[in-house]
């Protein structure tokens, strides 16, 4: 047996440091937490997608009090352009969180969103490029859904 090792390749940077067409995409998915029904967890999560076209599709995370019926910001945002604009391919995702007090906070997408994007950038057939809000300066980005999913299910 020999051991392996994975290396995740991520960018750091302040918001103020992404290019243009980012540090909007940022400012979405700040705007789209307007958009959260959170009252269980009180966890508000906003999403933006970037498609080829230059349209950007927001989402916010929608519970339920059938707990499981809720449905993170991502897989709302990545549902609603595949609904939307079946014909472009999306490019990116930005994600922020606010927590109950209302402080940006972190937010990696959970592994069903993960999932999703794995087929997001299969459609695609190019590197999704995703972008998480550390806090209310900083941002982490992933280039290639394979950078927070090194193993994933395809058929
Ligand atoms: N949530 C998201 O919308 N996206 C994430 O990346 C992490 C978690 C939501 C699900 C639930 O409504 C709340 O945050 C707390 O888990």
């Amino acid at each position: 047996m020999k051991a392996e090792t994975i290396t995740i390749n991520y960018f750091q940077c302040a918001i103020s440091e992404l290019e243009a067409i980012d540090r909007n995409l940022i400012k979405e998915s700040q705007n789209a937490i307007e958009g959260s029904y959170s009252p269980y967890s009180k966890f508000s999560v906003g999403a933006a997608v970037l498609l080829d076209n230059g349209e950007i599709v927001r989402g916010a995370n929608q519970e339920n009090c059938a707990y499981p019926s809720g449905m993170c910001a991502e897989r709302v945002a990545l549902y609603s352009a595949g609904a939307n604009y079946k014909n472009n391919d999306v490019i990116a995702i930005a994600i922020t969180a606010k927590n109950e007090k209302g402080e940006l906070t972190e937010a990696y997408p959970c592994g069903a969103c993960l999932q999703v994007m794995v087929e997001t950038q299969l459609r695609a057939k190019q590197k999704l490029r995703i972008i998480v809000q550390k806090d209310t300066e900083l941002v982490q980005i992933f280039n290639g859904i394979e950078s927070l999913m090194p193993f994933s299910f395809t058929l």
